[in-house]
């Protein structure tokens, strides 16, 4: 990264200390604004950064928009485009973070959507792993329950549900877990505090569906669409009961952040054999490997950074 870094700021790139949001902002008073979390990897040999599915990441992020009355003057592409332009500036040799975000940019008292303008900024970090520590996490079963569709859509990467992250993630860190699983209102099993989970039962992979109120990940997704042609497992997405955690064969959490994250322990009872099981190390190896450019039939998942010649961007398969 060189010394100054660069952020898009009220539709330019701008010096990163004089990209600033006045204290009467809409979206920081009321929480009113989407972001996304897209991971850039760093490819040594090939001296290339790719960016992980970049297109995805801003389709939700128009969907999280539209759910929120945000309107930016951008398309999906722009956003592509001005996201390369900005790592470019940037300039990364390493493992990078880019955080996205459309707000609402009124400054007013009253927490309606409507009449209230839009924009877009984005910035970018160097950003290595999300869990620090051994390999195997040890986490709760929250018992703060995850946003129900009707009171905020968890589908919508919306700025103020994460103060309930905050306190699901926050509670389980000062008990001392490393991380949290969330149950919806119904008792079921929804996501991780910021990720998505995988349970493997009989050789097959499990995940929450998307009505339990979770963020349908990308990466929940990528390992959706891998699992059989990629670890020849069957994968299916169902509700999950939270004592069907206990007695998994193994678990995991998958997020951008979190990358492929095995649990080893859920409310201190070991998951398996209490170490992590081996379906969980084969998809985190082979999805870094995807990620980082080093499985080309997987290359239209990612927009190298450096290469690009043509200014265009992976399209989905
Ligand atoms: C609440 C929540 N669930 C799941 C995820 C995983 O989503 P993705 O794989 O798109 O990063 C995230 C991370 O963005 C998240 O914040």
């Amino acid at each position: 990264m060189t010394e100054k870094s660069f952020a898009f700021f009220q539709g330019n790139i701008v010096p990163l200390e004089d990209a600033n949001i006045n204290i009467m902002n809409h979206s920081f008073m009321y929480g009113t604004a989407v972001f996304e979390g897209i991971r850039g990897y760093w490819n040594a040999e090939q001296e290339e950064l790719y960016l992980f599915r970049l297109r995805e990441h801003f389709e939700r992020m128009a969907d999280s928009a539209k759910i929120m009355y945000l309107t930016t003057k951008y398309s999906v592409d722009e956003l592509c485009k001005i996201t390369v332009d900005l790592v470019k500036k940037n300039a990364p040799r390493t493992d990078t973070y880019i955080r996205p975000a459309a707000y609402k940019t009124a400054h007013r008292v009253g927490p309606s959507l409507e009449n209230n303008p839009s924009d877009i900024c984005i910035f970018t970090v160097p950003f290595g792993d999300y869990f620090h520590g051994s390999p195997g996490l040890k986490v709760s079963v929250s018992n703060w329950r995850r946003v129900e569709d009707n009171a905020i859509p968890a589908r919508a990467k919306i700025v103020g549900a994460y103060a309930n992250t905050a306190l699901a993630k926050t509670d389980a860190l000062m008990a001392g877990f490393d991380d949290c699983i969330v149950l919806s209102e119904n008792g079921h099993v929804s996501e991780g505090s910021a990720m998505n989970v995988f349970m493997v039962k009989n050789g097959k992979l499990i995940t929450t569906p998307s009505t339990e109120n979770i963020l349908e990940g990308v990466t929940r997704s990528t390992i959706l669409t891998m699992a059989e042609q990629e670890f020849g497992l069957k994968a299916i997405s169902r509700q999950i009961d939270r004592s069907e955690l206990y007695i998994a064969d193994e678990l995991f959490f998958c997020g951008t952040g979190a990358q492929i994250a095995p649990i080893i322990e859920v409310d201190k009872r070991p998951i398996g054999t209490g170490s992590i099981g081996p379906i969980s190390n084969m998809v985190k190896d082979k999805y870094i490997q995807v990620c980082r450019g080093e499985i080309p039939e997987y290359h239209h998942w990612l927009t190298p950074v450096y290469a690009r010649k043509d200014n265009s961007v992976a399209t989905k398969r």
